[in-house]
């Protein structure tokens, strides 16, 4: 990712809450022309993304050698391509980790490597799964640093291991599965391409395709309305609130799942995230 000092500068002065009204003013600006208020976001700040910072500070992270074990992420997480290896891994997950006996998404494979491999306190990096102004959260910064690294790659995923057969499959009958006050299911707004809600366009997510590809190639993304770095699981449990569901477990077996289905349909597309939300 292009870094632009002024522009970061900027960003640094403004700050999370500032940065929120301002996109909450864009997008007021925006409502009358019923163009896409991030489009034009994105047209304004050409390459830059405030992601940059949490790319940073994953950097940060991954190189520092943390907690009760005394090592470095970069010389002890396997994210599916050998030990330190970031470049490409994105675009090979969700995947089979023979260790851990499990299919994982990054956020998970993330937490392994810190609490197996470093010996940080699980319910400690849990509290701050979700950043905010004061608790940034660890996860998502290595998770913006991680997938910066993939940019440019193809998603292409394994899928020769039964879990990750049995999580595809698990992850597509979720997707189409029929729940809650209204009975609605993922497909219900993500199963076909140009709707939208108010001015939230709604991206075919149910079959392989550009919206597929566009869509989660693009995650984890900053998201202006709240100033943070999110991954896809923070998006898919946003979205069970949309569906009216309960609570999704962060890191549970029906987020990687879900993942799956979606990076499946995504194949081939090129990844470009961290990418910028409304
Ligand atoms: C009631 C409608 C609704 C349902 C049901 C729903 N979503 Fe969404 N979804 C939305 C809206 C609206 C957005 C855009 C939200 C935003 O920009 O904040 C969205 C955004 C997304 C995105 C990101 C799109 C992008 O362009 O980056 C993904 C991925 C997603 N949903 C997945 C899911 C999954 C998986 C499910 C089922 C668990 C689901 N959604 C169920 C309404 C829904």
């Amino acid at each position: 990712m292009k870094v632009k000092s002024r522009q970061l500068m900027w960003w640094l002065a403004i700050g999370g809450a500032a940065a929120s009204s301002f996109a909450a003013s864009l997008v007021w600006a925006q409502s009358d022309s019923g163009s896409d208020p991030v489009a034009e976001y994105r047209a304004m700040f050409g390459d830059d993304n405030p992601a940059a910072l949490w790319v940073m500070r994953g950097q940060g992270l991954w190189q520092e050698v943390r907690g009760p074990k005394h090592v470095a992420l970069a010389t002890t997480c396997d994210l599916g391509m050998g030990k330190g290896i970031i470049k490409g891994a994105y675009a090979h997950l969700p995947r089979y980790f023979a260790d851990t006996r499990k299919v994982q998404d990054l956020d998970t494979r993330l937490l392994t490597c810190m609490v197996k491999g470093q010996g940080l306190d699980q319910a400690e990096i849990l509290k701050n799964r979700f950043g905010d102004g004061d608790r940034k959260s660890d996860i998502e910064a290595l998770a913006a640093y991680i997938v910066d690294a993939s940019q440019g790659v193809p998603i292409n995923l394994p899928m020769q291991h039964p879990e990750e057969k049995r999580a595809y499959e698990l992850g597509k009958a979720i997707f189409f599965y029929r729940a809650g006050t209204h009975d609605f299911s993922c497909a219900s707004c993500h199963g076909q391409s140009g709707k939208r809600i108010r001015l939230q366009s709604l991206p075919d997510l149910a079959t392989a395709g550009k919206d597929a590809r566009d869509t989660y190639t693009t995650w984890p993304a900053y998201r202006v309305s709240q100033g943070e770095v999110r991954t896809m699981e923070w998006r898919i449990g946003d979205c069970f609130r949309q569906q009216r569901l309960p609570e999704l477990k962060y890191g549970s077996e029906a987020a990687i799942d879900l993942t799956m289905f979606l990076a499946k349909n995504a194949e081939g597309g090129k990844m470009a995230a961290p990418g910028l939300k409304r």
